[in-house]
C-alpha cells in the first residue's frame, strides 16, 4: 500500500486555488479549501464549479470525498500543516501588486510551530521576507514560509498541474520546503530549489519574458505590414532556431488576462521602487496597449468612418477555453469602437455573463452567426476553436459589409476570400 498522503489546505479557491486543490486531491491528498466568499463556498459544497476550466468539474467530482470547503480557517489549521495561499494579487492604480488579500491571510494565522504558508499567489520579490518579519514581530516565528509560485495556464490548468515544466520551491532550509517537495514528488517534475526571493523573481521574470516575446513578435508583425514580409513565415523561420523556440511567437491583438499585464507592471514597479528603471518592460506594456488599438485603424482603412457602422466581435474572453475576462483585449476594442460611433455586437461561447457586466452598451448575440447579422465588419478577437467551423458563405449572406479582421491569424484566409470576404490578419501579406 502506498504511504498516506499529507493533508493540505488551500486558501483562496479561484482559478489557481481550485486547480491546486483538485490536482492534489487527484494525487490522494485530503484538501481543506478556505475562501472568504461564502457564496462561492456554498456553490462548491453543492457540487457547482464557479469558474470555467476544462476538466475541472470532472476532476473535483472524482475526488469529492477528499475535498472540504469552508469559510472557516479552523478546520484547515487543525488538519493541515501546509497552507497553500492562492488569493488574488490584482494591480493597484500605480501598477504595484495589491497585497491586501495576502496580508489578510497572514494576519489570520495564529502562533504555531507546526504550520507553514506556501505562497502560490504571485507576489513582488521581498514579500516573503516581509511576511517573515511580520511573523517575528508578532511572536509567530515558528510559522514557516515557502514560496512556490504557480505557472499554470488558464484553459489547460489541470494538465499543467499534472505535468508541470518545473516546480519552484523557495525556502529557508527548514522542514516546510522539504514537505512541499515531497508533496510534488509523484508528478516527477524538475524541482528548482532556491531561496525565497529568487523563487519570487522566477515567476515575475518568466511572465515578463513571455510578455516581451509577444510584444516583440507583434512589432515584427507591424513592420511586416509596412515592408511586405509575412509574419507567419517569419515566425516559423525564427521559431525553428532552438535558441528562440516557436512558443509565444504568434502575433495578434495583444496579451490580456489576469497575469501578464499585472505581473509585467508589478515587476516594472518593483524595479522602479528599488531604484532601477526597467526600460524594456515600459516598451513591452506600451506596444501591447497600441496593438489592441491597431484593429481600429485597420477597420477605418476599409470602412472609412466608423460612425453608424456595426462591428461584430467574435470571442471576448482574454483567451479561448476560459471565462476569464480580466484585461481582455475585447474590453479595449469594444470601448474604442463605441467611442468612434460604432455599434458593437458580440458573441462568446462561455464568457458572456461576465462580459455583459463589463461591456455596457454592447449587444450580445447567442451565436456567432447571430452576431454577424447585419454587420459591416467582424473582428475575430479570441480564437475559440468553434469559430473555425463557421459557415462563412452563410455568414457573408447576413453581412452587408464583408470585412473580416482576424486578430489572432486563426482563420483560413483562402476560405474567407472564397466566401467573398475581404480578409486581413495581423502582419500577414
Ligand atoms: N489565474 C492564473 O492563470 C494564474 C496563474 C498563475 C498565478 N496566478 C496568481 O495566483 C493568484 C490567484 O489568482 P487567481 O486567478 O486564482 O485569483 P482569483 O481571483 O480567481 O481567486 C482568488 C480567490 O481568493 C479569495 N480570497 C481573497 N481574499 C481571501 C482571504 N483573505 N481568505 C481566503 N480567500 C480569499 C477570493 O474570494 C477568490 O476566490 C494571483 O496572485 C495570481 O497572480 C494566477
Amino acid at each position: 500500500m502506498s504511504p498516506a498522503r499529507e493533508p493540505i489546505a488551500v486558501i483562496g479557491t479561484g482559478y489557481v486555488g481550485l486547480v491546486t486543490a483538485a490536482g492534489f486531491a487527484e494525487l490522494g491528498n485530503e484538501v481543506w479549501c478556505v475562501d472568504i466568499d461564502a457564496d462561492k463556498i456554498a456553490r462548491l459544497e453543492a457540487g457547482e464549479i464557479p469558474i470555467y476550466e476544462p476538466g475541472l468539474a470532472e476532476s473535483i467530482a472524482g475526488s469529492r470525498e477528499r475535498l472540504h470547503f469552508s469559510t472557516d480557517l479552523a478546520p484547515a489549521l487543525e488538519h493541515a500543516r501546509l497552507l497553500f495561499v492562492a488569493v488574488g494579487t490584482p494591480p493597484t492604480y500605480s501598477g504595484d501588486a495589491d497585497l491586501s488579500a495576502v496580508h489578510a491571510v497572514v494576519d489570520a494565522m495564529p502562533p504555531s510551530d507546526r504550520h507553514a504558508l506556501v505562497m502560490k499567489s504571485t507576489v513582488p520579490v521581498g514579500t516573503g521576507a516581509s511576511i517573515k518579519r511580520t511573523f517575528a514581530a508578532r511572536g509567530k516565528d515558528g510559522f514557516r514560509y515557502v514560496s512556490c509560485p504557480e505557472f499554470l495556464k488558464e484553459g489547460t490548468a489541470l494538465p499543467d498541474f499534472r505535468n508541470p515544466d518545473r516546480v519552484v520551491v523557495g525556502d529557508d532550509g527548514n522542514w516546510a520546503g522539504d514537505a512541499v517537495v515531497d508533496l510534488y514528488a509523484p508528478l516527477d517534475a524538475p524541482i528548482v530549489r532556491t531561496d525565497v526571493a529568487s523563487a519570487e523573481m522566477v515567476k515575475l521574470a518568466s511572465n515578463a519574458f513571455l510578455a516581451t516575446k509577444i510584444s516583440f513578435i507583434n512589432e515584427i508583425a507591424n513592420v511586416c505590414e509596412e515592408t511586405g514580409a509575412d509574419v507567419l513565415e517569419v515566425a516559423k523561420g525564427m521559431g525553428l532556431d532552438e535558441r528562440i523556440g516557436r512558443h509565444f511567437l504568434r502575433p495578434g491583438i495583444g496579451f490580456g488576462g489576469s497575469c501578464f499585464p499585472k505581473d509585467v507592471s508589478a515587476l516594472k514597479q518593483l524595479a522602479g521602487n528599488s531604484g532601477y528603471h526597467f526600460q524594456l518592460l515600459t516598451a513591452v506594456i506600451e506596444v501591447n496597449e497600441l496593438q489592441k488599438r491597431r484593429v481600429i485603424s485597420k477597420l477605418q482603412k476599409h470602412l472609412g468612418t466608423l460612425v453608424g457602422k456595426t462591428v461584430a466581435l467574435l470571442g471576448l474572453a482574454f483567451k479561448p477555453d476560459t471565462d476569464d475576462m480580466r484585461e481582455a483585449s475585447s474590453l479595449v476594442l469594444a470601448a474604442r469602437l463605441q467611442a468612434d460611433g460604432a455599434t458593437v455586437r458580440a458573441f462568446d461561447p462561455i464568457a458572456e455573463d461576465e462580459a455583459r457586466r463589463l461591456m455596457p452598451g454592447v449587444e450580445f448575440a447567442d451565436s456567432a452567426l447571430g452576431a454577424l447579422e447585419g454587420a459591416d465588419a467582424v473582428v475575430l478577437v479570441t480564437e475559440w476553436s468553434e469559430f473555425r467551423g463557421i459557415d462563412w458563405s452563410a455568414a457573408a449572406e447576413r453581412m452587408p459589409g464583408r470585412l473580416l479582421i482576424d486578430g489572432r491569424n486563426f482563420l483560413d484566409a483562402a476560405t474567407l476570400r472564397e466566401a467573398g470576404f475581404a480578409y486581413e490578419g495581423i502582419g500577414q501579406r
